[in-house]
């Protein structure tokens, strides 16, 4: 078993972390990897729901998805129980993997020890620059609702032209709910 088997491979992988608190909660995590043939990983966690869950010894489990407006909505809010396909363990309906961790929380970030996981379907996507910008306007706009900076506003609409441009459906949705999140429009 390695890293790379689940698609997570060295540089910073873009996923949907699932914790449990009082409920489940999703968010957007980069899993940094520095061997993507070993077991090791880490996530930079700054104050979040997601980090409170951890140190109160939630599980840490990755979906790897391609959905764009997943990536919207969990950035912003929770997914419901609707949109998953398996409670235990959690998959998002979608999802192309999953990967459990054993999780230490080391100051800010946490040190990740791959345990099972599991490729639950192979689908092919071309490379899409729509989906890519949304992924770049959602991190930008996570920390543009925390601090209004005008500098992240350009950038966000910057990546709003691509998405018009290069988007499909998906993609332009999930503009619409970073748009009605930032009110950016
Ligand atoms: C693509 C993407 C990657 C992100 N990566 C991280 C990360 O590595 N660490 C982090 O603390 N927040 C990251 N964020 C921001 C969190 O997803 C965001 O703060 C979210 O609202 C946290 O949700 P929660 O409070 O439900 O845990 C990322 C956001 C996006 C869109």
């Amino acid at each position: 078993m390695r890293l790379k088997d689940f698609g997570l491979w060295n540089g910073i992988n873009e996923v949907i972390v699932i914790t449990k608190g009082e409920k489940l909660n999703t968010a957007p995590i980069g899993i940094i990897v520095d061997d993507e043939n070993g077991l090791k990983a880490r996530a930079k966690l700054y104050p979040s729901h997601t980090r409170e869950n951890l140190e109160r010894g939630s599980f840490f489990i990755a979906n790897i998805v391609i959905d764009p407006l997943i990536f919207a909505i969990s950035a912003f809010d929770d997914l419901g129980e609707d949109f998953f396909e398996s409670l235990i363990p959690p998959v998002i309906k979608g999802a192309l993997a999953y990967c459990e961790f054993e999780v230490k929380l080391n100051g800010l970030y946490a040190d990740l020890n791959l345990l099972r996981g599991d490729i639950i379907r192979k689908e092919v996507r071309a490379i899409n620059r729509g989906f890519n910008a949304v992924i770049e306007a959602l991190v930008h706009a996570t920390r543009f609702v925390k601090n209004r900076s005008p500098e992240l506003e350009r950038e966000i609409r910057h990546c709003y032209e691509i998405i018009e441009k290069c988007g499909g459906e998906r993609e332009k949705q999930a503009m619409e709910i970073i748009k009605e999140n930032t009110r950016i429009r």
